[in-house]
């Protein structure tokens, strides 16, 4: 059970501030910001390198703490700048060819899409988007449909940033494993918020970001590489960390997921994502999804009593994201007058969801995405300011 006075006492800003925009960037608990804060006092103290060994354990704690949350081995782990960044290396290692298809659906994150677009467009690549149900969800019996001879991956985004909705990434896994094709998962808005096992979740990629349902520092992510997969892969960049030169003329990859990791990195960054990670760890993470929840459900069912507003997660498999229209008001417009009043969401962009809310539903949403620190009077206070907007 969460003590939500001791979550809400460890995020100080709890006092002043509704923040429902956790799928942004959440609050750190304190405890992080004091290691951020401390590392960065002995970069000062006694330079970068210098700090950087002092500091070796509470470096290397996040791969155990992150094993421990995804049930995974912690040689699987790589320490990324951003989850665009570690989902990209993965799919570049896949060398794929002129007519390889890829499968992915159209709620895919916007910058991964791009990517896709653009492998189609330099190298040939062949997409098929999946469309989504009416429920919001996309049908993993669609996808099976959609395997043809010359299909080499999956992509599927687990939850969206533009809609809450929880995709059934267990099942396609399944679907992914039997065909022999490689599963990228992009796990940014999920991890965090609902517990990722990663013995039962078949995938072979599986990126997140620090800052946003982690409660991490900005500017730091991760990459879960499967050891298997990762064997016969090579990385689309390496450096003096990813690989040994062995020779003047001649290098070898390192195993593990460390070959796509760079050397340099924001250390203090990593730092408190092994805190955040460890702080959730402690809270465990089915507390934490049982939590946000309750929350996201309460949040729903109050707002369907409001005349005039339209919530768009159409699915019972509800996360903490909540997107939702107000008639006559733009959402950039609601999120304004909502923050002069204390209350923190943000817009989901039509124009970076171009295949969802562009094509569907032709405006930009506004999102309240909650978190386990969030409180049943804080929703209630967000359903009467809206009400009253
Ligand atoms: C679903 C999803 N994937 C990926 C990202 C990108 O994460 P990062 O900014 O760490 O690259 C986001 C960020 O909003 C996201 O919502």
């Amino acid at each position: 059970m969460i003590s939500l006075a001791q979550v809400r006492a460890d995020t100080p800003a709890c006092e002043h501030l509704i923040h429902f925009n956790n799928a942004g960037c959440a609050l750190s608990p304190a405890a992080v910001t004091t290691a951020v804060t401390n590392h960065l006092r002995l970069e000062q103290e006694l330079g970068g390198y210098e700090a950087a060994n002092e500091a070796e354990r509470n470096i290397a704690a996040f791969y155990p703490e992150l094993a421990k949350l995804l049930h995974c081995d912690e040689s699987e782990i790589a320490f990324m700048e951003s989850a665009t960044r570690a989902w990209q290396s993965a799919l570049l290692s896949l060398d794929l060819q002129p007519g390889d298809q890829v499968l992915t659906a159209d709620n895919e994150y916007a910058s991964n899409y791009l990517s896709l677009l653009y492998l189609s467009r330099r190298h040939g690549v062949e997409l098929i988007t999946i469309p989504s149900g009416d429920d919001g969800l996309i049908d993993p019996q669609r996808i099976a449909d959609s395997i043809t001879a010359k299909t080499r991956a999956v992509a599927l985004t687990h939850v969206a940033s533009q809609r809450g909705d929880v995709q059934a990434i267990t099942e396609v896994g399944e679907i992914a494993l039997e065909n022999g094709l490689v599963f990228l998962v992009d796990a940014c808005q999920s991890v965090g918020q609902i517990e990722l096992n990663l013995k039962q979740i078949k995938c072979d990629f599986l990126c997140g970001t620090g800052r946003k349902y982690l409660r991490g520092p900005r500017g730091t992510g991760f990459l879960y590489a499967n050891r298997e997969t990762t064997q016969s892969l090579v990385p689309p960049a390496i450096d003096l960390h990813s690989a040994n030169w062995a020779s003047p003329s001649e290098f070898e990859i390192k195993a593990g997921a460390i070959r796509f990791e760079s050397w340099e990195r924001n250390v203090a960054g990593m730092i408190g994502l092994g805190k955040a990670l460890k702080y959730a760890n402690s809270l465990g993470m089915e507390s934490i999804e049982a939590r946000v929840r309750l929350l996201a459900e309460s949040l729903n069912r109050q707002l369907q009593s409001i005349d005039g507003v339209e919530v768009h997660e159409r699915s019972a498999n509800l996360s903490g994201i909540v997107t939702l229209s107000r008639v006559n008001t733009e959402a950039g417009t609601l999120r304004e007058n909502l923050q002069t009043l204390g209350v923190n969401t943000s817009v989901a962009k039509k124009q970076n969801a171009r295949l969802d809310l562009d094509s569907v539903l032709d405006r930009d949403v506004l999102r309240a995405s909650l978190h386990y620190y969030n409180s049943e009077e804080e929703v209630t206070r967000f359903v009467d300011l809206l009400a009253a907007s």
